[in-house]
């Protein structure tokens, strides 16, 4: 058997996971710091730093459990993309880890990592090697990473191979979930409180634009939705006003066909990448993908799709460890010099 541990701290959680061959899921830990930087409604990087080096060292710790690194076979860190001074903490601790202990270090890229969680296996199902459930996803298939900071397609032959085939020209759908949730006074990450409010809405009393670019075109805009709520809701120029303005089922109604057009694109993205490389299988990955709306949009899509446990939709370290298993097999390693890097490598074009 081969443990690794994952660290991660690329924007504002702190996480640290230990995952048994790449799948199966032995601590996964996460701080949160939303309390943080919700009077803020979005990350500060600065206060985002400081509490991963507080954090950071009572996450490993509570990863490792009882025996500690000794069972450790490898050190894996998300070192692309994120927030510089966010990044240089995990990077640190890895390679001082991987230094003290020799043992070998992994350097992943977060994106690329979100699309690899829909294989690790929680572990209340993975109490035994035999309860590892088989791996379903076929190749080549279409990947869809959709979080607060990337809305992207990706052309996979395998969780290895992957090409970015369609980006977002503007916010990512996350951060347009986060906007969106500002301008009607909701809290922040705006995802969830969205995603709960758009379940007792009317998607219809609203129809918000759906930018669906050139036909072919498998890239994405979010900016024209969320200026259009913006105006749905403090009216234009001359006549502006608060959410205040409107009654809680006017909230609910402005969520639900907000989440409504988000999702209409998405999906119809989907098909078009899935027809344009003759996919098996779909994969999603990244915070939205624990979207019940989403979810419940893609049930009975035209081939498989792959969802992660909604434990594993937003950041965290197991899918860190886990991606990093493919590399230890392949003897693929960092060197100590290993950066920390703001851009994702993922998202410029081939990987690994
Ligand atoms: O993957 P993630 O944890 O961090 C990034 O890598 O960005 O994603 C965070 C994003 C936030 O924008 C949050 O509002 C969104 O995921 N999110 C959701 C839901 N839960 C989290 N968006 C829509 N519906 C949700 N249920
Ligand atoms: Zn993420």
């Amino acid at each position: 058997m081969t443990t690794i541990l994952g660290i991660e701290s690329t924007c504002d959680e702190t996480a640290a996971a230990l995952v048994a061959d790449g799948r199966r899921v032995i601590n996964n830990v996460v701080a949160t710091q939303v309390e943080l930087h919700a009077r803020y409604r979005g990350v500060v990087p600065e206060i985002a730093s400081r509490a991963h080096l507080e954090n950071l060292l009572p996450v490993l710790i509570e990863a490792c459990g009882p025996t500690g690194l000794e069972a450790v076979d490898a050190i894996a860190v998300a070192h692309r993309p994120g927030l510089i001074g966010s990044l240089l903490i995990g990077v640190t601790a890895a390679k001082t880890l991987a230094w003290a202990l020799n043992k070998p270090l992994i350097g992943v890229d977060h994106v690329h990592a979100h699309l690899y969680s829909v294989r690790l296996v929680p572990p209340a199902s993975s109490s035994s090697s035999s309860a590892v459930p088989d791996d379903p996803v076929r190749f080549p298939a279409i990947g869809l990473v959709v979080s607060g900071g990337h809305t992207a397609l990706y052309a996979m032959d395998s969780f290895e191979q992957a090409r970015l085939v369609g980006s977002t020209l503007d916010d990512a759908v996350g951060e347009a979930y986060d906007k969106v949730s500002a301008i009607l006074g909701l809290g922040y990450p705006g995802g969830p409180v969205i995603d709960r409010l758009a379940a007792d809405g009317d998607p219809a009393a609203i129809r918000f634009p759906r930018t669906l670019l050139s036909r072919q075109s498998l890239d994405f805009s979010f900016s024209g939705l969320k200026t259009s709520v913006l105006y749905r809701v403090r009216g234009h120029q001359g006549r502006q006003r608060g959410p205040e303005s409107l009654d809680s089922g006017q909230i609910r109604d402005v969520a639900a066909g907000f989440q409504a057009a988000c999702i209409d694109v998405l999906v119809k993205k989907l098909r078009r990448a899935v027809r344009q490389f003759a996919a098996r299988s779909v994969i999603v990955g990244g915070g939205v993908s624990s979207n019940r709306g989403l979810r419940l949009a893609l049930a009975d899509f035209e081939v498989p799709v792959h969802l992660p446990s909604p434990v594993y939709c937003t950041d965290n370290a197991a899918m860190i460890a886990g991606l990093a298993h493919l590399s230890f097999v392949a003897g693929r390693f960092s060197q100590l010099n290993l950066d920390a890097i703001t851009n994702s490598q993922f998202a410029e074009h081939t990987i690994v």
